[in-house]
């Protein structure tokens, strides 16, 4: 397994260019199953889970071309396969995306459940109760989820959690029902919208993504169009927090500062003077240590899951005390015991995390165990004095594109020790 080693204590300079959003573009593949004809998706991220989703559609009887590493063409009017094998699953949760196309499209779908996560339980409650409201027949069989449907309908679907994925499931699956369904409660996360976009330019009609009640008509058939993915918002997150937990100065390229808002108050918070454009976020934070913040997630548009880990970093090597409050998900502080090991004063307390900022990490080697844990070990070991080593790298790798390369751009110490 690939290990990065970091020798860490320099201030981040540099600009970067932001890639495709990973959150985004699992659900617009899964999407390329809806139309009649061949979809093309550019702005795509090079990433293990977009290559997991490519297998997992090529195994359904999609076909996948590749132009130039960033634009790809998906076909599916070959698809002849209707599974979401375990062995594909059990490396990619978002592989129960293609349940809600499938269904819609041709009436059938083996999806494996997802099973136990490392960042909690993760439930997939909400998609298959959707899905039965619209009229599908469903049970769980030797650990696949089986749903038939000769049609879908229509239906009304409160969702008692906000569920990104479900979301978008729902919005796949209601797309080709008939008439019409109403998702209440539904995600406003800007992903859920770049998905409701590239239905709407194949011929969906749906109305209302990006706030709590998404309205859907169901049309006959869909037509394949291109598509150019949204703009990372946490990997811009991430990389905005590598220049502040180092006392530097970094701009991030092709994003979009409206989605960051919760992100930047509190980079702000923090003490870096923010700039933004069109489509760049100048984040400079003057060789100062930063404050401690004190954060708490919830669903889009507060402060995403997503970038807890990271600003727990933060926190670590800030001044004073700040909290990290988690509501999203149960067990996702893995990263505070690695980070401990780096000579962080932190105190776990429920789903919180309590940080005394001290002045200085010192470098040990870690261990990634998800994806967004990994990224914090990787900002830490950007801050600590001495020579960091975080193991299991295919966690980063499902997330972040080149993220040594596009580090060192920005003058890190940082490379991969392959296996
Ligand atoms: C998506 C994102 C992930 C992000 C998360 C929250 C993708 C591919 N992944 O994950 O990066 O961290 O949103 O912003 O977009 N829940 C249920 N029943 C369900 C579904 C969810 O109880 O059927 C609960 C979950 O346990 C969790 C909460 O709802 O507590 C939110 O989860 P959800 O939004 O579904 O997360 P994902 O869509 O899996």
């Amino acid at each position: 397994m690939d290990r990065l080693e970091i020798i860490g204590g320099s201030a981040l300079s540099g600009e970067v260019r932001i890639s495709g959003a990973k959150n985004a573009a699992l659900p617009i593949l899964a999407a390329c199953l809806l139309p009649e004809g061949p979809m093309i998706l550019e702005n795509v991220p090079h990433l293990n889970d977009v290559t997991t989703t490519v297998k997992l559609l090529r195994r359904i009887g999609a076909e996948i071309t590749f132009h130039d590493g960033v634009r790809l063409e998906v076909d599916p009017s070959r698809v002849a396969h209707f599974e979401a094998p375990y062995e594909l699953v059990k490396t990619m949760r978002a592989s129960v995306l293609v349940l809600g196309p499938l269904l819609g499209r041709y009436g059938r779908a083996d999806v494996s459940l997802p099973g136990g996560c490392a960042i909690g339980a993760r439930p997939v409650n909400l998609h298959v109760m959707g899905l039965r409201a619209m009229g599908a027949e469903i049970s769980i069989e030797n650990g696949y989820i089986r749903a038939r449907a000769k049609r879908l309908y229509g239906a009304r679907i409160v969702l008692d959690t906000v569920s990104v994925t479900g979301t978008e499931n729902l919005m796949m699956a209601a797309v080709l029902a008939k008439g019409e369904s109403v998702i209440e409660n539904a995600a406003r996360e800007p992903e859920v919208v770049d998905l409701a976009e590239t239905l709407g330019k194949m011929g969906a009609v749906i109305e209302g993504a990006g706030t709590n009640t998404i309205r859907i008509q169901g049309v006959e058939t869909l037509q394949g169009v291109n598509h150019s993915v949204l703009p990372d918002r946490i990997e811009s997150g991430t990389y905005l927090v590598a220049g502040a937990i180092t006392g530097g100065r970094v701009r991030v390229n092709r994003t979009r500062p409206e989605h960051l808002e919760a992100v930047l108050d509190k980079l702000s918070e923090a003490g870096a003077s923010i700039q933004v454009g069109p489509d760049w976020i100048e984040l400079d934070m003057r060789g100062e240590r930063p404050r401690a913040v004190d954060v708490r997630t919830a669903p889009y548009p507060a402060f995403p899951t997503d970038m807890q880990a990271q600003f727990c970093a933060l926190n670590a090597i800030a001044a004073g005390t700040g909290t990290i409050t988690e509501t999203i998900f149960e067990n996702r502080f893995m990263h505070a015991l690695e980070l401990q090991r780096m000579g962080a004063d932190l105190v776990t307390k429920g789903n919180m995390v309590v940080s005394r900022g001290v002045k200085h990490l010192t470098g040990a080697p870690v261990m990634a165990t998800d994806l967004r844990a990994s990224a914090s070990l990787v900002l830490a070991g950007l801050a600590a004095k001495g020579v960091t080593i975080v193991d299991r790298v295919y966690h980063v790798d499902r997330g972040y594109e080149r993220i040594e390369e596009k580090l060192s751009q920005l003058g890190a110490e940082i490379r991969r020790l392959p296996d």
